[in-house]
């Protein structure tokens, strides 16, 4: 008998009506649309914009949205997983509001931060969940608001990064599921991109928030080739330890930060263009969201009986690769 391995048996996500175009931006800072696409392959970004709403309320509509398509009621959840670097709040959890306002009265709630890695490290955590026997319904939604912590007058970042949710269903299985993940981390790099003031080291004041350090900052540079060379061996070393070669990958989704940055992975694995799925051009970079909300965009491609492999890079360092295979065990009512 195969073992219980955690299956992506459903997917929901959402991302707010506003478009922030490369012609917005161009009117903001000194870019053009043409430097944006060359250097990072994105024409536009989708950006919350309603009062007073923020990861939480994304994260509650990729939720419902997953919860309508799956079948599954609200007090048949088990758990629930939020990876953001956006919460609501610093406390409580942004997975608590979520808890609350869909009525998961049966769930335990929390939040992960491993950055743009997140969904990975969430993925690990939340299969052990299902593996363990001790759960059989997981959600790990990834909901980020980077516009609330990206700085306007930043040309080099501003251009970068979108808002959205997506959220997905963990179930046993034993013939789909979550083969293998392998997560990283490095704190020398911690340094490399960072949002500096709010926390408890830095508490803001009126005169950092002046100087900006309430928003995201990086070096571009440095951390453009962490990127690269962190995913390219967090696919190799897990495509080696399944004894798997590049052509028993049927898709690929790297961490949508820069499309150079996933070319460039892509190259160096020998995986072709074609299999490699792609949203950076219309979604920017959502962090922890952008594994999931490409899944969710590309939905129509998945099949039963593919196997997948996931990479994501982070602040942190982080980093993290998974193989699966798509496709759940539903029963008949719910196939
Ligand atoms: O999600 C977390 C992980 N994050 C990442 O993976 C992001 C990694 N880094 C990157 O994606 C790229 O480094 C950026 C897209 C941020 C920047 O691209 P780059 O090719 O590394 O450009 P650069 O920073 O080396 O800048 C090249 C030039 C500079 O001008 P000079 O010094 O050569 O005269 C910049 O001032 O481009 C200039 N520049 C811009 N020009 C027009 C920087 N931003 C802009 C802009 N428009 N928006």
């Amino acid at each position: 008998m195969s073992a219980i391995r955690a299956a992506i048996s459903g997917i929901g996500a959402w991302v707010p009506e506003d478009r922030l175009t490369n012609a917005d931006l161009e009117a903001m800072v000194a870019t053009s649309a043409e430097w944006i696409v060359s250097r990072t392959g994105i024409h536009e970004r989708r950006i919350l914009r309603e009062p007073g709403c923020g990861a939480s309320y994304m994260a509650i509509k990729a939720v419902e949205e997953l919860l309508g398509r799956a079948q599954i009621s609200a007090l048949e959840v088990d758990g629930l997983i939020v990876t953001t670097v956006t919460p609501d709040h610093k406390f409580p959890s942004t997975a608590s509001l979520v808890c609350g306002a869909l009525g998961l009265g049966r769930a335990f709630a929390f939040d992960l931060n491993a950055t743009c890695s997140g969904f990975l490290y969430a993925l690990e955590v939340g299969r052990r969940f299902i593996e363990s026997g001790a759960y059989r319904r997981i959600i790990v939604v990834s909901s980020e608001m980077m516009s609330s912590i990206t700085d306007y007058r930043d040309r080099s970042s501003c251009i970068l990064f979108g808002d959205g949710a997506a959220a997905v269903l963990l179930e046993p299985s034993r013939r789909f599921g979550i083969e293998d993940i392998m997560l990283g981390c490095d704190g020398a790099g911690a340094k490399n991109i960072i949002v500096r003031g709010g926390g408890s080291a830095l508490p803001l004041t009126a005169e950092n928030l002046d100087e900006g350090l309430q928003y995201f900052w990086q070096d571009g540079t440095v951390v453009f080739k962490h990127a690269v060379q962190s995913m390219e061996a967090a696919c190799a070393g897990i495509l080696a330890r399944n004894n798997l070669g590049a052509d028993d990958v049927r898709w690929a989704v790297a961490h949508q930060a820069n499309l150079r940055i996933i070319t460039s992975v892509a190259q160096r694995l020998k995986l072709p263009p074609e299999k490699m799925l792609e949203n950076v051009q219309t979604r920017g970079n959502t962090s922890s969201a952008s594994v999931p909300l490409c899944l969710y965009d590309h939905r129509e491609a998945l099949a039963p009986g593919d196997r997948v492999l996931l990479t994501a890079f982070g602040s942190g360092y982080t980093w993290g690769s998974a193989l699966l295979t798509w496709g759940a065990d539903l029963p008949p009512d719910r196939a």
